[in-house]
């Protein structure tokens, strides 16, 4: 099982934070951003990990994690992506990390409470397809947003005006290895960006997408006020 964090964007809506510095190297509480994505894929027991990053401040990222000492990992892998088309567009640049294997991709802004194994080795024993992580939260009109049907997933919609859910899609995903086949067909959104959803409804258009509820608080770092809920959450569990 590979793993992937994606890094990359110019994390515009945190101006003027990101104007010297990329986003996921803004502390959250008492480390850098990009610390806590990495210890959750290694706490799943993931060691192959590639950080893709972007804009003009990428050769910091080599700087601060070097090969992962700190992490008890041997090496880390870059890559880079230049400009800013997507979450879609920057797992794409994986696939020659990933090749054939499976994957756990984890947004670099996205921060969790508690460890994320169990569905990674549900994940590693499901024959093909993807699985997603959900979270109930209080503004769903802000992330990807799932329609169920029972226990099923039939659609996720990009952030609706009229969600049809109370639960976000969370930016940890698991793919197969056809996510790489997918992200070519796709096409860029109105906001000009590759769309991880599109690679989402996808698998759920194919009967191929599994999910969880994910246990233990959840946030991104997107925003001013998400990025402040991070801190507090590391702040209050030590
Ligand atoms: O946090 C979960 C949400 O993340 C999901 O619910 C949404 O479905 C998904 O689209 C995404 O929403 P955002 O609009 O909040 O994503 P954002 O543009 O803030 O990007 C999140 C991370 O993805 C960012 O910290 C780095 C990475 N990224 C993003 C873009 C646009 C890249 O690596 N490259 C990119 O071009």
């Amino acid at each position: 099982m590979k793993g992937i964090i994606l890094a990359g964007g110019l994390g515009k809506r945190l101006e003027p934070l990101t104007r010297i510095t990329n986003k996921h190297l803004l502390p959250v509480y008492s480390k850098p951003m990009i610390f806590y994505p990495i210890q959750t894929l290694v706490d799943a027991g993931i060691k192959d990990i590639l950080i893709v990053t972007g804009g003009n401040h990428a050769g910091e990222f080599l700087r601060l994690l070097g090969n992962g000492k700190e992490f008890g990992l041997k090496h880390i892998n870059y890559t880079y992506q230049k400009g800013e088309g997507g979450i879609a567009e920057a797992l794409g640049l994986a696939e020659h990390f990933v090749d054939k294997d499976k994957m756990v991709v984890i947004l670099g802004d996205n921060i969790i409470e508690k460890s994320i194994r169990q569905y990674v080795d549900d994940f590693a024993k499901q024959p093909k397809g993807a699985k997603i992580l959900l979270k109930e939260v209080e503004d769903p009109e802000r992330f990807g947003v799932p329609e169920l049907k029972g226990d099923k997933i039939i659609k996720i919609e990009e952030k609706p005006k009229k969600p049809k859910s109370r639960y976000a899609v969370t930016g940890i995903y698991m793919y197969d290895a056809r996510a790489f086949d997918i992200i070519k067909t796709l096409k860029p959104s109105g906001r000009g960006e590759l769309e991880i959803t599109d690679v989402n409804n996808d698998y759920i258009s194919h009967n191929e997408m599994t999910f969880a509820v994910l246990d233990g608080c959840w946030t991104d770092c997107g925003t001013h006020e998400s990025l402040l809920r991070a801190n507090n959450l590391i702040a209050g569990s030590g």
